[in-house]
């Protein structure tokens, strides 16, 4: 395709885990892509980044002015449930009035782009068993500052923005190389591959193992939100899901079979959560008949890849 006709994708997040592989799959399907990142943000060597600050309302009419966006895909947030507890008012401030500042300069540039807005799995909250795997009609309990704030950018877009082309991508959990030591399979994988070094003692530092939750391998929910530019149905909300639970301690066995070293498990209450969801997992036939989404990664593929890149 010439390069004048390619639609322009504005990316926000960029320096984030997720932002990189949505690079990669929109520029394999003909987008150009512009993907901002903070200033004092570091972002991976060989990709373009602008810098933008969803803080900032002008930086962010600036961009949409600069360039043609057809499509944004907004990932610039607070992502992690565990940082959110001890930050709750950043993460209401950069989740919920950084989107509005993307919708209001959307409104005042060009109401005509569409807008993936990222909320959460999470929103969900506890939930009876019987009711799984969760919809997206399923009423919505969040219990943690991230997910409230999640939930609160969803009802902001509905009951304030309907004039403009939005639509709200609930992805539960997602995984993969490069993915954050914060999170559990990344924290899991980087500790055994400290401990094969010779740099941590063969104890691996845990926390809740009876948790369940509902994993898809990242380069598969970039895939979706692809999926969802294209096929979504304006202002509808859909699940980004496996639909089949795993449970963390499975996780943590499987890992530690992909070693040869002998690892003992310590549970640290430090790293258990004040609340959190048991379990739960997603339902996707939504998104499924709207675009025929499929994943292609298996989980133990995904398992493999970011233990390899854990050991680098
Ligand atoms: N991080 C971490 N480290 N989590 C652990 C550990 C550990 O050592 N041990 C057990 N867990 C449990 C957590 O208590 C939680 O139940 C589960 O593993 C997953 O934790 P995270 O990877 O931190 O993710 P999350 O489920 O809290 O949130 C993620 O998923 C959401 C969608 O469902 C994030 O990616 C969110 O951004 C996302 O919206």
């Amino acid at each position: 395709m010439p390069e004048a006709k390619k639609k322009n994708v504005l990316v926000t997040g960029g320096a984030g885990f997720v932002a990189p592989y949505l690079y990669d799959e929109l520029i394999k399907h003909d987008y150009h892509v512009i993907m901002t990142k903070l200033a004092s943000e570091q972002g991976l060597e060989n990709y373009p980044y602008q810098t933008l600050d969803i803080l900032n309302k002008e930086q962010i009419k600036e961009i949409l002015l600069k360039y043609q966006i057809a499509y944004i895909v907004h990932l610039a947030g607070i992502s992690s449930v565990k940082f959110s507890w001890e930050n709750p008012t950043l993460t209401q401030k950069i989740n919920v009035e950084g989107t509005r500042n993307i919708l209001e300069a959307i409104r005042q540039i060009n109401p005509q782009i569409r807008i993936i807005l990222v909320s959460s799995g999470e929103v969900y909250g506890p939930s009876l068993l019987t009711e799984m795997p969760l919809k997206e009609i399923h009423p919505l309990h969040p219990n943690n500052p991230y997910a409230i704030s999640k939930k609160v950018m969803e009802e902001m877009a509905k009951n304030e923005y309907q004039d403009l082309d939005y639509i709200i991508a609930r992805p539960f959990n997602h995984s993969g190389p490069r993915q954050a030591k914060n999170f559990v399979i990344m924290d899991f994988a980087s500790q055994i591959a400290q401990i094969e070094k010779g740099k941590q003692p063969p104890l691996i530092d845990v926390g809740n193992l009876d948790a369940y939750r509902d994993f898809l391998d990242v380069r598969d929910v970039v895939k979706a939100y692809r999926l969802l530019l294209e096929k979504g149905k304006r202002s509808e909300i859909y699940n980004i899901a496996s639909q089949s639970p795993q449970k963390i301690g499975d996780i943590l066995k499987e890992l530690l079979s992909l070693s040869k070293e002998q690892i003992e498990i310590k549970i640290n209450q430090d790293k258990f959560r004040p609340l959190e969801t048991k379990y739960y997992y997603g339902d996707c036939s939504k998104l499924i008949s709207a675009t025929g989404f499929q994943p292609s990664y298996a989980f133990k593929d995904t398992l493999n890849d970011i233990l390899s890149y854990a050991r680098k």
